[in-house]
């Protein structure tokens, strides 16, 4: 078959032949039908995911929409290295296999079910948002920050506020629903967050790093009730991997920091997000700029700039 390889963490995969995969006892061969080009796949295929081993070669892919041989469409994710979804088949264990009902083709469910997963775990499973609820997004402007709000929303959140880097985007996501968006590069961003988030029960952080330590600090200091719960999930790390926590936030607000992601989100736990997704998204409709490559192209397409809120998805 023909796949996208990873030979070297400095260099781009190359389209090349790979021998088919050979699926175990408990694994289904699908034909892969589109996958999308996030940052989990650019992460793996970099060797510096926290799960890699650093092991080569390896096809890059961590999830994908196919078809099995008996005619199921299905989605699939947490795939391993060496084995991923960029490629024209691939060896599924039998329980990542999430049957999609018609509503959305392939290549947009390629697109959104992994950002949309990271907010559904996030917002349902990590913080249990509830209807009547606030939320600030910080890092509304990505592709999973754009799906956050949609979802906050679908979930009867009252009030969501996006912040985020690019200005055009922050446009796009106050058009997708939030009442309130925030510029993370403007220079009185702390007042703007504290303005407009101070009293928000759930953050679902994209950013971390930098952008976080200020929002944190404005969110925790302009709140009307210290006592009031915060629930804080970060989920991406856009803007570094670590923050400084000063030690009085903890104990002058009733904030709770945890994650969500692979690890804390079990592999069932994955696979029942994405059960419930498959009938929500066509609901929804995700906001996805989607940008459609042959698979043969994927050494381009890794290069190549996209605009923000984009995702490319390859199609073998
Ligand atoms: N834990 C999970 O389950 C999970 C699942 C999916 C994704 N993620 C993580 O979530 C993050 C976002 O994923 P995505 O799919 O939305 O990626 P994406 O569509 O590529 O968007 C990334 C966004 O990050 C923003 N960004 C980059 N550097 C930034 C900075 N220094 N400050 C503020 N914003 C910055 C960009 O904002 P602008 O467009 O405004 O420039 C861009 O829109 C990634 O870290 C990804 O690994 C986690």
């Amino acid at each position: 078959m023909h796949a996208a390889l990873v030979t070297s963490f400095d260099r781009p995969p190359q389209y090349t032949e790979v021998p088919d995969p050979e699926p175990g006892p408990d694994e289904v061969l699908v034909h892969v039908l589109a996958a999308g080009l996030h940052p989990r796949v650019r992460s793996g295929a970099a060797g510096t995911h926290y799960t890699s081993d650093g092991a080569l070669p390896l096809v890059p892919g961590f999830d994908g929409v196919g078809r099995t041989e008996d005619g199921r469409r299905v989605f699939f994710a947490g795939l391993h290295a060496p084995r991923g979804s960029m490629a024209e088949l691939v060896a599924v264990p039998a329980g990542r296999l999430v049957d999609l009902p018609p509503g959305l083709d392939d290549v947009t469910i390629a697109a959104a079910m992994n950002p949309a997963m990271s907010a559904w775990l996030a917002l349902r499973h990590r913080a249990d948002l509830q209807p009547g609820e606030s939320v600030l997004v910080l890092g509304a402007t990505g592709n999973a920050g754009r799906l956050a709000v949609q979802l906050a929303r679908h979930l009867g959140a009252r009030r969501i506020v996006g912040a985020g880097r690019d200005a055009t985007s922050l446009e796009a996501v106050r058009r997708l629903g939030a009442d309130a968006i925030v510029p993370l590069m403007a220079d009185d961003v702390a007042e703007r967050l504290a303005r407009e988030a101070a009293d928000v029960d759930v953050v679902v952080d994209y950013v971390w790093g930098a952008p976080t330590e200020q929002a944190l600090a404005a969110v925790t200091g302009a709140r009307s009730d210290p006592a009031h719960l915060l629930r804080w999930v970060h989920v991406g790390a856009t803007a570094g991997p670590t923050i400084t926590l000063p030690a009085a936030t903890l104990r002058k607000t009733n904030v709770q920091v945890s994650g969500s992601g692979q690890g804390s989100v079990s592999s069932d736990g994955m696979v029942a997000a994405i059960t419930e997704l498959a009938t929500l998204l066509p609901q929804v409709r995700p906001a996805v700029d989607v940008v459609t490559v042959p698979l043969r192209e994927v050494a381009a397409a890794w290069e190549a700039r996209t605009a923000s809120g984009t995702r490319v998805v390859l199609v073998p």
